[in-house]
């Protein structure tokens, strides 16, 4: 850890754009429940973000659509529990700030008071720059997302790469400035080319957290199960796997079974 975080001091947005500042890079990863969540706290991640991914990852769904507000806060009262350190963001989920303005204001404002999180996340640019506005505006720190925006998976027909075009990234460019004028903390940069996720973070003033966006951002993210191997047959060249949780379970788990069948488990000493 860099000299802004070293301190365990909570981690704010104001904390965020000093790293950007000082080029200290910024680490989040993905949490959805407590036990978790404590585990990357105490470990010092910068942030935490109860992903919408919790739609696929903690619910077994195909893509991030099904999950609902409800389901978030669920999941996000959780993880705030848990962290005195990393600063907490939350991702609005699909169909909570799409239909209006005062929709999404309305149910950022409900993720802040039934959560306890940090910051909300939403996913597109130009578009719903207004309601950014509106959400910042009624005092909710937001990071944006751009580049492959996964609720948006059926528009843009697969999970691809994105901005690889020139006329693309140009627009890509236009809605980060956007963002950045309404006031955004941070931007995810998701699945876009290395080369134009570093030319957005030197044009704005945010702090650029990319996934799948090459070394020139201001910090990184990834799912913590994907991060630390727990879902080996998700295998983007992005991807780098940490730990391999998924054997150090397996082992416990065998170990366990063993135990319990030869009647090893539990002890005398383990007994009343
Ligand atoms: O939902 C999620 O986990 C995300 C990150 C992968 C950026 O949006």
């Amino acid at each position: 850890m860099g000299y802004l975080t070293t301190d365990k001091k909570k981690v704010t947005v104001k904390t965020i754009l000093a790293m950007k500042t000082a080029s200290e890079k910024i680490a989040q990863l993905t949490a959805y429940d407590y036990t978790t969540a404590r585990i990357l706290d105490e470990a010092g991640v910068d942030s935490i973000l109860i992903g919408d991914s919790a739609s696929n990852v903690m619910n077994g769904n195909f893509d991030t659509l099904p999950i609902t507000v409800d389901e978030m806060i669920y999941h996000a009262r959780a993880v705030a529990k848990a962290c005195s350190h990393a600063l907490v963001v939350c991702d609005m989920p699909f169909g909570s700030y799409q239909i209006s303005k005062e929709e999404a204001i309305r149910n950022a404002i409900r993720i802040m008071k039934e959560t306890g999180v940090d910051a909300v996340k939403l996913e597109g640019g130009i578009e719903i720059v207004d309601t950014v506005k509106g959400i910042v505006d009624a005092g909710i720190p937001v990071e944006g997302h751009l580049g492959l925006t996964p609720q948006s998976v059926h528009k843009l027909g697969g999970y691809g790469v994105r901005a690889t075009e020139e006329a693309e990234a140009e627009k890509l460019i236009a809605d980060a400035k956007a963002l950045d004028e309404v006031g955004v903390f941070a931007i995810t940069l998701e699945k876009v080319p290395a080369s134009l996720a570093a030319r957005v973070t030197k044009e704005v003033k945010a702090a650029t957290i990319g996934i799948g966006a090459g070394n020139g951002t201001d910090g990184q993210v990834l799912v913590y199960a994907d991060a630390l191997g727990m879902t080996e047959s998700f295998k983007p060249k992005f991807l780098r796997q940490f730990a391999d949780v998924k054997q150090c379970m397996m082992d416990g788990v065998h170990k366990y079974i063993r135990c319990v069948k030869n009647e090893s488990f539990p002890s005398k000493e383990e007994s009343y």
